[in-house]
């Protein structure tokens, strides 16, 4: 991974093109910001201003981008005062749009096996790296996994393709994925049908554990979810010895690297040192950040 990313931060008065609610206060925000569509990455995110007379900004990850039709993608859930006053606003106003910022994913050509396991509101980043490896990274091949806890923000539906060591009963996939040929599953606690019983990464287990040794050496995971779920992640890419980046989540304010409000601690060949999520992340090695 590059050890210092920084690219060019847009300020934008950006019209609201779709707010579209689903289940349990799940949005789906699509707004016009051009020039944050033009150099937009996986793992990058933005930090909008949820209403126009509050100066609070919130970071939400950027789930999908059209750099020729100038629009940004977002998935977001209503959980306090910011999202919701966010969730409020309709199509036709606009909300100022910071991005993009941070730190993204990195893609290798030398693991070309990408397993990209999303959970919650950790969903969108990886939308947005499957998108980028469709259109632009032949050489990688990735498999999807996504998790979450209350009803997912898509129709589900059956996959017609097939993955190897998933059983055929877990066969529920997120639709956009199939329509770009991605083979992708899904995991819940929660008894729906179709859908694998358990832990994302017991679901990845079962996957990983369905590849030869040599295909194994070509596997890096990409994950995005709540701590625990990526600590478990970080657990079980150490349990194959495969490497592992991780899109972190914490409270930001200025999500500039102004403030310090969000540094973690990561283990560098120097030792530990402290890090701005906002821009010396999101995204880092997992190992670092997971003893
Ligand atoms: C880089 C980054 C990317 C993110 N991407 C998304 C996304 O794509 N979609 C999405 O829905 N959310 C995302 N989040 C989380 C989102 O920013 C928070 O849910 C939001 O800031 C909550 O603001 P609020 O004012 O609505 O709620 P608050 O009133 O601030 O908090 C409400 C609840 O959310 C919890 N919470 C708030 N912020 C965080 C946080 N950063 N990490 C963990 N828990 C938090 C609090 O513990 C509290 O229970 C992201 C956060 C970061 C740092
Ligand atoms: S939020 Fe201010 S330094 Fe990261």
């Amino acid at each position: 991974m590059q050890s210092n990313y920084r690219n060019a931060i847009f300020i934008e008065d950006a019209k609201i093109l779709v707010q579209q609610a689903f289940e349990e206060e799940q949005y789906v925000l699509r707004v016009h910001a051009p020039k944050c569509a033009e150099t937009a990455k996986p793992g990058q995110f933005s930090h909008i201003q949820c209403d126009p007379q509050r100066l609070m900004r919130r970071p939400l990850s950027i789930m999908r981008v059209s750099a020729s039709e100038g629009w940004v993608e977002f998935l977001y859930k209503a959980v306090g005062e910011g999202t919701s006053l966010l969730a409020q606003r309709k199509v036709g106003e606009s909300v100022s749009v910071m991005g993009p910022i941070g730190r993204p994913f990195e893609l290798s050509t030398a693991k070309p096996k990408a397993l990209l396991l999303g959970g919650g509101v950790g969903i969108p980043p990886m939308i947005c790296l499957s998108e980028q490896i469709k259109e632009h990274d032949d050489s990688i091949t990735p498999t999807v996994f996504m998790g979450s806890e209350v009803p997912f923000p898509f129709k589900r539906e059956s996959s017609a393709i097939s993955i190897n060591g998933i059983k055929g009963e877990v066969s529920d996939c997120l639709p956009l994925l199939e329509e770009w040929g991605i083979p992708s599953r899904l995991a819940s606690l929660q008894g729906y049908s179709g859908v694998y019983q358990g832990y994302i990464t017991d679901l990845a287990r079962d996957w990983l554990n369905a590849l030869s040794k040599e295909e194994r050496e070509e596997v890096e995971i990409y994950s995005c979810g709540p701590t625990p779920m990526l600590k478990a992640v970080a657990a079980l890419a150490k349990e194959f010895d495969v490497p592992c980046q991780v899109s972190l989540e914490e409270y930001m304010a200025c999500a500039v690297g102004g403030c310090a409000g969000c540094v973690v601690k990561v283990t560098t060949d120097e030792g530990e040192a402290m890090k701005r999520v906002c821009v010396d992340g999101p995204v880092f090695e997992a190992y670092t950040v997971f003893a």
